[in-house]
């Protein structure tokens, strides 16, 4: 099965993104991700299998006990790929907490023999994909308030036509500060 570990959003944060990302409809076109698939990777894994389901469960229990539940600070928008073919994202603030959360998500992935994508992490949560970027300036928009982020989940992806469905398999919730 094809799996990652991703930071969940509160509620609140989820339905400003989606406010966010229906004012972004109006002047953008592209596929948008339904809200219930909002998240931030912080570690993608790719096809695992039974064992390694059991590895990446004792992994985020590890992580549950050394790390705490970051912000989650909107840094404005941005894009992958290429402005006929674009993945559109709301990029977060790339603070120590949130940081080092997914670096510790990756080492002990990694101390399990867990393999999982190297690529820099880069806080983001994807709005949009197959994007064509507008030439002109989008509208005046409204970004979701600061919050925290307490959640912590391996999840299932399961590709179709429709897109993609995300089933969390397990979850640890990260102690708050402040
Ligand atoms: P995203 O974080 O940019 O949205 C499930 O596929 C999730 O893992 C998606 O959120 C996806 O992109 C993220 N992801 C990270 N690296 C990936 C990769 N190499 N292939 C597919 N998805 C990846």
């Amino acid at each position: 099965m094809r799996a990652f570990i991703a930071l969940e959003l509160p509620e609140v944060f989820v339905e400003e993104t989606l406010e966010l990302a229906r004012d972004l409809r109006s002047c953008v076109d592209g596929r948008f991700v339904p809200a219930t698939n909002y998240h931030l990777t912080l570690a993608f894994l790719g096809d695992v299998d039974e064992r390694d389901v059991a590895s990446a469960m004792a992994a985020l229990d590890a992580v549950a006990d050394q790390c705490v539940a970051p912000s989650l600070v909107c840094t404005g928008l941005g894009t992958f790929g290429r402005a006929n073919d674009a993945t559109l994202w709301l990029g977060l603030d790339d603070s120590i907490v949130l940081r080092s959360l997914a670096s510790i998500v990756r080492e002990e992935l990694g101390s399990r023999g867990l393999a999982f994508d190297t690529k820099s992490f880069k806080p983001h949560i994807t709005l949009a994909r197959r994007v064509r970027i507008p030439r002109g300036s989008l509208p005046p928009l409204g970004f979701p308030r600061d919050a925290q982020g307490v959640r912590v989940t391996l999840f299932k992806s399961e590709l179709s036509r429709e897109g993609a469905t995300y089933k969390a398999l397990y979850s640890v919730d990260l102690n708050r500060v402040g």
